[in-house]
């Protein structure tokens, strides 16, 4: 049994990207692993969101992890600024986490050129708070999409640095995980490479997306007039198309289409309307279920509250070790 840890942020509603990228990884191994996963409402607080904002946010992701499917009698399901430990660790590994790593980091590169108006300490040392609250409970697999993979990444290299430095094995290495050979990038709808909640409307599918809405943006999604020879590669935004009815169709309907692609003889409007039932069909279940508990209060409290105890029981326990490691001790 390996002890496994993931987390979203609390920025908005979950889309089909997270699903694909952790949930759907997490949910397969909820059963047979010691599985946490939490909301990260920390890590949301670099960009700032009202007390309200962020108190919504927390909420609706814990519904949507629930209606997706994390079972929290199997695993431990948890708001992150419930587990206080995390920012006592992420403080210890930010003595042994230098300026320039921290910079030549790729999601703070985007940040940077995305909001360079508000490029906070925060922001900086994010790889080290996400590297806190996977070590903190030792884990060694982490479901992640691929935008991840660098932060993971990271966590190894604190995770060394620490055991190295206090000469011991106390942290075990932490790997992005995924059940087929390959991270998972789930495309946007605009022809990006990356779903994403705080990208251009349109570009996204959320859970909670009414059947018309999902149809909508759906047809909508960038493709062109068609390839001109057989065999022809790809051009991005169809790509894209492929790919989310990869994750998103049956086997046999995406290898109907690549024919009719392969053949020149694709009708992109046919394809998206397959893909958007396709969708449709999958997301159905989640969103009726979203609607189910979102406003049982007293279900989502008793969730919340028996994940930040056996949260904290795991998290205590690191820290006190830690603590120990490195020589804090009582008179
Ligand atoms: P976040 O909130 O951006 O995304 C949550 C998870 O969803 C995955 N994901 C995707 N996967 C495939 N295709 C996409 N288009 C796509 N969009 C999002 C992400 O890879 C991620 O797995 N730093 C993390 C949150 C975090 C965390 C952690 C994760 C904080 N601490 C510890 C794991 C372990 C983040 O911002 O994810």
């Amino acid at each position: 049994m390996e002890t496994v840890v993931s987390g979203i942020r609390s920025t908005g509603n979950l889309h089909l990207g997270n699903y694909f990228g952790a949930i759907n990884n997490f949910k397969k191994m909820q059963y047979e692993h010691n599985c946490f996963f939490f909301i990260a409402d920390y890590h949301s607080l670099t960009t700032h969101p009202t007390p309200e904002d962020l108190h919504n946010n927390v909420k609706q992701v814990l519904i949507e992890y629930l209606a997706a499917g994390l079972d929290p009698d199997k695993a431990t399901i948890y708001i992150q600024s419930d587990v206080p430990e995390v920012t006592e660790l992420y403080l210890l590994l930010n003595m042994n986490a230098y300026k320039g790593e921290l910079e030549r980091c790729t999601s703070f590169k985007e940040k940077v050129h995305k909001q360079p108006d508000n490029i906070n300490a925060g922001l900086l040392t994010y790889p080290v708070l996400m590297a806190a609250d996977i070590i903190i409970h030792k884990a060694t697999k982490v479901p992640v999409g691929k935008d991840q993979e660098q932060h993971l990444e990271m966590a190894r290299t604190f995770a060394n640095r620490f055991n190295r430095l206090y000469k011991t094995e106390y942290f075990p290495q932490p790997y992005a995980f995924n059940f087929s050979e390959e991270l998972i990038k789930i495309p946007g709808l605009d022809g990006s490479t990356k779903m994403g909640k705080s990208e251009n409307e349109g570009n996204a599918i959320f859970f909670a997306d009414d059947p018309k809405v999902i149809e909508k943006k759906v047809m909508r999604a960038v493709s062109d007039q068609g390839p001109k020879e057989p065999n022809q590669e790809k051009p991005q935004a169809i790509q894209n198309l492929f790919n989310l009815m990869k994750a998103t169709s049956k086997p046999e309907t995406y290898n109907f289409f690549e024919e009719a692609y392969n053949n020149c003889q694709i009708r992109y409007g046919d394809m998206k309307k397959q893909l958007a039932k396709d969708i449709i069909e999958f997301t159905t279940p989640i969103r009726e279920r979203i609607n189910d508990i979102k406003n049982d209060n007293n279900y989502l409290q008793k969730v919340a509250k028996k994940g930040k105890e056996k949260a904290m029981d795991s998290a205590s326990n690191t820290i006190k070790e830690v603590r120990s490691i490195i020589g804090f001790k009582h008179f």
